[in-house]
């Protein structure tokens, strides 16, 4: 599933996900540098998580660099909550991942 966001006629921001068994997984989503703090994100995941809860899905999750404040405040800010880190899990440079999650149940 994919989810683009418009502005001005032009791409301001995506979101990428997929559906397995009860639950969805965010596969990556981003909004264009000077878009940004406009709410654009919010969107997005407000509609991927509309979405899942149409659907019959149980839990929404995703992995996000340990480092990246922006994206981990926006999860948060959403009602996402730290259910796990994988250790060394991103390369260039080597970082580790928080799994968050959002329960829908
Ligand atoms: C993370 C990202 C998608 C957020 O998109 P956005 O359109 O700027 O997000 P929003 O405007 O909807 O922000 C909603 C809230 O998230 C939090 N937030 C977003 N960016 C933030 C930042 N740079 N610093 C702190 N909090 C931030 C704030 O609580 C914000 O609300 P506020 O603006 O009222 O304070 C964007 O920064 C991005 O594309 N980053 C690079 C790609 C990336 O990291 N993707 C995530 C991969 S898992």
């Amino acid at each position: 599933m994919m989810w683009v966001a418009e502005r001005n006629g032009n791409v301001a921001g995506f979101l990428i996900g997929r559906s397995v068994a009860e639950e969805f997984e965010i596969l990556n989503m981003a909004v264009a540098g000077e878009q940004r703090r406009l709410g654009i994100g919010s969107k997005l995941l407000e509609s991927a998580v509309v979405f899942s809860h149409k659907t019959g899905i149980a839990r929404v999750y995703l992995e996000v660099r340990a480092s990246n404040e922006p994206a981990i405040a926006l999860y948060k800010r959403h009602g996402f909550t730290e259910c796990g880190r994988r250790a060394r899990y991103y390369r260039d440079p080597v970082e580790d991942a928080l799994l968050l999650s959002l329960s829908l149940a």
